[in-house]
């Protein structure tokens, strides 16, 4: 024998005991792969898995032995080790995982492993000293994370890893719960295969655009979040359950994704009833209450909300276990006002304006002041109901007569003198007159003051835009500017 062989015989020895090459005995066919007692057991694992960051697999143990049970596999059995039954090709030189249970990692990571007793090539996944019994392991958590070896190899979702029951899709894992000394082996197959939603906003444009919309960052994670809010709510309603919550996938100028995974496609079909309705009143917060019209800035556009699989065009995408189509073309507003995306609802924040227009004498001769009071309420619960400082007043006002507004006083409730600030309008077109920063307290607001100072060649009527006559049109805002009042102020003259 060269040395050369005897070398690569050596090499050999020490790649096959490393990766373990003896043989599978082949005594047990079916996983676990060896004599226990498969049932009945005092535990099993919840049906789905819960994802919480990608990665990372969620099994909750339930103590559930049966009625009557009294072996000791019910009654005494501690809870010690954890075996998945696995495809052969997870178990890579390198390949590693990390387990917690209960949030705490455990001392020992789980072994990919041969199935000594099964037939070659059947192999586990085992996670022991688990050190589980009757009185803990109700509702503990076991997380597995999933990890390549170095060059990137190695099953990183259950749905790659877990080798099916016999005649089981994937996306179903075998489970087995093993006691101290190896007798008890319950488990039951496990759902892994989750159903990814997505909610897509989208805006099209239907005809004469004059001023393109997008979608603005805030308003993407306003809508991202009422999703995400909804579908937990509605889910936890009817028992859905979801592997990972619904977040924002991306913002785009005239669509916004947002995806979650429902545990498996019963679960998800679980919310068919009502996906519907959710839609619609997704679909709303868009466009407004569906019975008005949408605000000006949409006219023309159509803004149709769609669930379905992940995709990126909301026409074609792959079905999911949840579908829903709704959509709304927005006419031009016979109301043009406001003229950026709010809510106008009015009685939404605590602040009111209060009583009618007041004249008091201007700073100058020839200029008068148009008085609003301000009053503090207890609003519609909602999105702005905590508002506590009143941001700015907004008044649709005619820009041909834009210098003759002179300035805001503004007294707030405790102020001993008034304060002068400069008229602020909005861009060309917008129409809108503004008084900014006001920056008041609950307190401040409550008997508060806006004046607009106006010279008296014009007529609070010329100025004051709207359908109604000697009424001026205000909004009131509150710092997150997603809700603006608007309400009618009377002038009597
Ligand atoms: C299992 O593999 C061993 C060696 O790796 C071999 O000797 C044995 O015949 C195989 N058994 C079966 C059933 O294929
Ligand atoms: C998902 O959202 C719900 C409700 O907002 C929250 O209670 C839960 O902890 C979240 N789950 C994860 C995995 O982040
Ligand atoms: C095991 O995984 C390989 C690679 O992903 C796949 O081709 C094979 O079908 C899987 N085997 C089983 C039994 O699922
Ligand atoms: C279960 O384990 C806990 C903590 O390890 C221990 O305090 C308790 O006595 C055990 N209960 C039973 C029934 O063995
Ligand atoms: C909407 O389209 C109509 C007809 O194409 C056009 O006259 C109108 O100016 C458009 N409105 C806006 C706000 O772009
Ligand atoms: C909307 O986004 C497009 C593309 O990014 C951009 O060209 C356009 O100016 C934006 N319009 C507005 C009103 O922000
Ligand atoms: C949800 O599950 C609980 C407990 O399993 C049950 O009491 C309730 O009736 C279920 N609700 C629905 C809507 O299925
Ligand atoms: C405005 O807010 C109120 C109170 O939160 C809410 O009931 C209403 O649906 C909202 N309207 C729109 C168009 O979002
Ligand atoms: C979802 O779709 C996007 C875009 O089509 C794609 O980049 C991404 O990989 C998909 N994610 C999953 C989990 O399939
Ligand atoms: C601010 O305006 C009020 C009311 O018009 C006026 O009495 C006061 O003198 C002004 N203050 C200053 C500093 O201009
Ligand atoms: C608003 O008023 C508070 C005090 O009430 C002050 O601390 C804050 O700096 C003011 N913010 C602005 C933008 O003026």
């Amino acid at each position: 024998m060269s040395p050369h062989i005897s070398f690569a015989v050596a090499l050999v020895g020490i790649l096959a005991s490393a990766l373990r090459v003896e043989a599978q005995t082949g005594k047990f066919k079916v996983f676990p792969y060896c004599q226990c007692t498969p049932s009945p057991g005092a535990y099993s694992l919840a049906p789905t898995v819960v994802s919480k960051t990608p990665g990372t697999y969620c099994f909750t143990v339930k103590t559930n032995p049966p009625q009557g049970c009294k072996s000791y596999c019910c009654t005494q059995a501690d809870l010690k080790k954890l075996e998945i039954d696995i495809n052969s090709s997870c178990r890579v030189p390198g390949v590693s995982a990390v387990a917690t249970i209960n949030d705490v990692r455990t001392k020992v990571a789980p072994v990919f492993d041969k199935a000594a007793q099964g037939l070659n090539g059947s192999t586990i996944l085992k996670l022991t000293q688990l050190g589980l019994n009757l009185s803990t392991a109700n509702g503990a958590e076991i997380c597995i994370t999933l990890k390549t070896n170095g060059a990137g190899q190695g099953c990183t979702t259950l749905e790659q890893l877990c080798a099916p029951p016999a005649g089981a899709p994937p996306g179903t894992c075998s489970t087995a719960l093993f006691d101290t000394a190896d007798d008890c082996c319950p488990g039951n197959p496990v759902n892994v295969k989750t159903c990814k939603t997505c909610v897509y906003f989208s805006l099209t444009a239907t005809g004469a655009i004059s001023r393109p919309y997008n979608f603005t960052a805030t308003q993407c994670a306003t809508l991202a979040a009422a999703v995400a809010r909804d579908m937990s709510i509605q889910s936890a309603a009817a028992n859905a359950s979801i592997s990972s919550n619904f977040s924002m996938v991306s913002c785009e100028t005239n669509q916004l994704k947002v995806c979650g995974d429902f545990a498996s496609d019963v679960e998800g079909g679980k919310l068919r009833a009502f996906i519907d309705d959710m839609a619609i009143q997704w679909l709303s917060q868009v466009t407004g209450d569906l019975t008005t019209s949408c605000p000006i800035a949409l006219a023309n556009y159509t803004v149709t909300v769609t669930v379905g699989g992940n995709g990126s065009d909301p026409a074609v995408l792959p079905s999911s276990c949840l579908d829903a189509v709704k959509s709304t073309a927005c006419k031009p507003n016979p109301f043009p006002f406001p003229k950026c995306v709010c809510n106008t609802t009015q009685g939404i924040s605590p602040f009111t304006p209060d009583g009618p227009i007041t004249q008091l004498n201007g700073r100058k001769s020839k200029s008068l002041l148009y008085c609003f009071s301000i009053k503090t309420h207890t609003p519609i619960p909602g999105p702005c109901s905590s508002a506590t400082i009143l941001q700015k007043v907004e008044f649709w006002a005619n820009e041909a007569v834009r210098t003759k507004v002179l300035g805001f006083s503004l007294k707030p409730t405790g102020a001993s003198s008034w304060k002068n600030i400069s008229a602020t309008w909005g861009g060309k077109g917008e129409e809108t007159l503004k008084a900014t920063p006001l920056n008041w307290t609950l307190a401040q607001a409550d008997g508060g003051t806006v004046c607009m100072e106006v010279d008296r060649s014009v007529a609070l009527d010329q100025l004051c835009l709207g359908p109604t006559p000697n009424t001026c049109w205000a909004n009131l805002f509150d710092p997150s500017r997603t809700c603006c009042p608007l309400y009618p102020t009377y002038y009597t003259i």
